[in-house]
């Protein structure tokens, strides 16, 4: 067993509950929530996360922990597990009186006080040493007990205070770039480009965060400061888990992320934690919501290798925090639960499970709404339990895909950096590129551009711009094995240190790719250009990006046909070794891009998913075949000739099924009907 892995665990079952906070009520409630949850099947809920002042009175103080052990009590008697948070999010008012220096900074120099949530420097020693401190003793007081399942360490790192400008932070980011550069200042002169704008440094001492600045800060200080930031939150993190370890080492430990979420490095986190949890909030006012919590959902359990993950956190109903807070209550609330599970997750847990009655989150919806359990909320609570019971045998089985899109964040940190020809914002990007795999029912993996790619027909490199020379020779290397790549355009543009790629773009593939670009000329929002080209229709258009293009060989797909770029390829093929490299130099509207990609998709042997109507969801996992219906209208769906059964009906179906709206199958594997 490595200090990692606490082992394999055995599945039990598609986990239900959510994070319960019995400090916000009287004792007399707490009972009655244990029979509720009992009545909903809830059999897993996150406790404690935002219990720091109800626990601790004082710096190293012993627990006031009697409450907390009563709720423990409840639960284990009534075989609920719980995922027991160390309670470090959100520091209490006296450690800020003791240590006000742990309060964060934002970058134009405004510190922020107590009063909200997680105000808290990562750097401050304060809070780490009192953050551990309290880990320890949560650890030492209910590592035994039997109600323990999940460590939950902290919460959403990043989410409120991704950054800190501190003096604090200041010192611990010098400390930090002197590790990186060998304690040289030339070697981070070199990086930072210092010789621009009269920046060189003579000394570490000089160095600073990049704080509000004149114009523009430099570039690759905002890059590291980037990786420190996120290093730090890790930081916090891991010095808790550590202390977990050490006292429960057979207990699992998790944190929540937070799917696309920029300040943190997914594929870092992940690799530090036994699951991998999932906070989704997609927003139910808008139709194609079920698409984006699809994409975050693949992107969670890529993030853990494929392992099972936990849906950590998602609303029963409505959220708080959007200026509108429509609620799920067009069937989304099961609709997308199922799809989590489809989607890997072996655990479906929300936020919160009382609704609160006072403080920033009381108009959040709970499993338990404020009206109470003749609700249709508590009907449709109790309704998703039942049914995911029914979902067992899907709990611990993989899913597996053909098409992994690439993603690294040191180079969406660096994309969305400021000065750059135009604002390029990769969630977009990506989920621009998503939507088609996912129209035609491809699931798909997210994977780091160094990780092994072999097993996949089809990646998609999304506005890939600062990659390694490992990574530029990985893709290369990939397709020269017989894979199909798809580059699109922005990508290769620099190496680590945020410094061009000089001789024309995207300077390490354009062998792959069988051209150069020029120059890149974006468009405004508004300007589109007509395509033209085999794979257009009358209709085809580009938006945002257009190029100047020196073909080396590769093919014209589509080409740009109105404009002063007119007759410059748009999307272009060129064979590599064995396989073939594909580059998208504009974004065509959606016909036109899912055209392209259905036919670079066929070409690279990508199986076709089941033929579905639009707006239904198809995933496979573990052999079940999963289908929803996300659109409004009823539809017909083919579910294949052999005769299957459906986990949640219990009925056996085969050829066609009729889905109402919300409506979904799990059709176990044809051979165990
Ligand atoms: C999450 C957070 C929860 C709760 C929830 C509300 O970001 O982890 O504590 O605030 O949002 O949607």
């Amino acid at each position: 067993m490595t200090p990692t892995d606490p082992g394999p665990r055995e599945p039990r079952g598609i986990r239900y509950g959510g994070d319960y906070n019995p400090e916000q009520w009287p004792e007399q409630v707490w009972a009655e929530d244990v029979a509720l949850m009992s009545e909903a099947g809830v059999d897993l809920v996150t406790v404690g996360v935002f219990a720091w002042a109800e626990l601790q009175a004082a710096p190293g103080a012993e627990l006031r922990a009697g409450w907390l052990d009563r709720v423990m009590e409840l639960l284990a008697a009534a075989g609920i597990g719980v995922d027991l948070a160390t309670a470090t999010a959100s520091p209490p008012p006296w450690l800020v009186r003791a240590h006000p220096e742990i309060l964060p900074v934002t970058a134009n120099g405004v510190s922020l006080s107590l009063g909200g949530r997680q105000h808290y420097c990562p750097s401050s020693p304060a809070y780490r040493d009192a953050a551990v401190e309290l880990a320890g003793r949560m650890a030492g007081r209910y590592g035994g007990h039997p109600a323990l399942e999940l460590w939950h360490v902290g919460n959403e790192y990043g989410c409120h205070v991704p950054a800190c400008y501190c003096e604090v932070s200041a010192a611990a980011f010098r400390r930090w770039l002197r590790e990186r550069y060998g304690d040289d200042i030339d070697e981070l002169n070199r990086a930072w480009g210092t010789a621009f704008w009269s920046q060189r440094y003579r000394d570490f001492d000089e160095v600073g965060p990049p704080r509000v600045a004149p114009t523009f800060p430099n570039p690759t200080q905002q890059l590291d400061f980037a990786r420190f930031s996120d290093h730090e939150l890790r930081a916090c993190y891991l010095a808790e888990r550590e202390v977990l370890r050490a006292a429960t080492p057979e207990v699992p430990v998790t944190t929540n992320l937070m799917g696309l979420f920029r300040p943190t490095d997914g594929w870092a986190w992940a690799a530090e934690m036994d699951v991998v949890s999932l906070d989704r909030y997609p927003d139910p006012a808008d139709s194609d919501s079920h698409v984006q919590a699809a994409l975050v959902a693949d992107l969670n359990r890529s993030l853990g290798s494929g392992r099972p993950w936990y849906l950590m956190e998602q609303a029963p109903g409505a959220v708080n925090w959007r200026p509108v807070n429509v609620p799920k209550n067009r069937g989304q609330f099961r609709a997308w639960s199922l799809q989590a599970v489809a989607r890997g997750a072996d655990a479906v847990l929300q936020f919160q499970w009382r609704a609160s009655a006072a403080g920033a989150e009381k108009f959040h919806s709970g499993m338990v709404p404020h009206a109470g359990i003749d609700t249709r909320q508590w009907r449709e609570v109790v309704a998703l339990g039942a049914e995911l019971a029914k979902l067992a045998p899907l709990a611990g089985t993989p899913v597996s895909a053909h098409v992994a899109i690439l993603l690294d964040w040191e180079s969406w940190w660096a994309l969305e950096l400021d000065s750059h020809p135009a604002g390029l914002r990769l969630p977009e990007l990506l989920a621009e590129l998503y939507q088609p795999l996912f129209d035609a029912g491809t699931t798909v993996d997210f994977a780091h551009p160094e990780a092994d790619l072999g097993r996949y027909q089809l990646v998609v490199a999304p506005a890939l711009y600062l990659v390694s020379d490992r990574a530029a020779t990985n893709l290369t290397d990939y397709v020269g094995a017989g894979g199909t790549a798809l580059v699109t355009y922005f990508s290769g543009i620099v190496d680590p240190d945020d410094h061009v790629r000089l001789g024309g773009y995207p300077a390490p593939w354009r062998d792959l790719l069988g051209l150069d670009v020029e120059e890149v000329s974006p468009l405004p929002p508004t300007t589109t250009v007509r395509l033209g080209g085999p794979l257009a229709h009358p209709g085809s258009a580009g938006r945002r990006w257009q190029e100047l293009i020196r073909l080396r060989g590769a093919q014209v797909l589509l080409e740009i046909a109105d404009g002063p770029l007119a007759g410059q390829p748009a999307a272009t093929a060129h064979p590599h070794g064995r396989g073939s490299a594909y580059y998208l130099a504009t974004t065509p509207d959606p016909v036109t891009l899912s055209a392209l990609i259905a036919e670079i998709a066929a070409r690279a042997g990508v199986p076709a998913g089941p033929s579905r109507p639009p707006g239904v969801e198809a995933v496979e996992r573990g052999g079940h075949l999963v289908l929803i219906n996300h659109s409004d209208t009823t539809v017909d769906t083919g579910v294949g000739d052999d005769p299957r059964s459906d986990l949640l009906s219990g009925s056996v179906v085969s050829h066609a099924v009729t889905l109402p709206p919300g409506g979904a199958l799990v059709l176990a594997p044809p051979d165990r009907p």
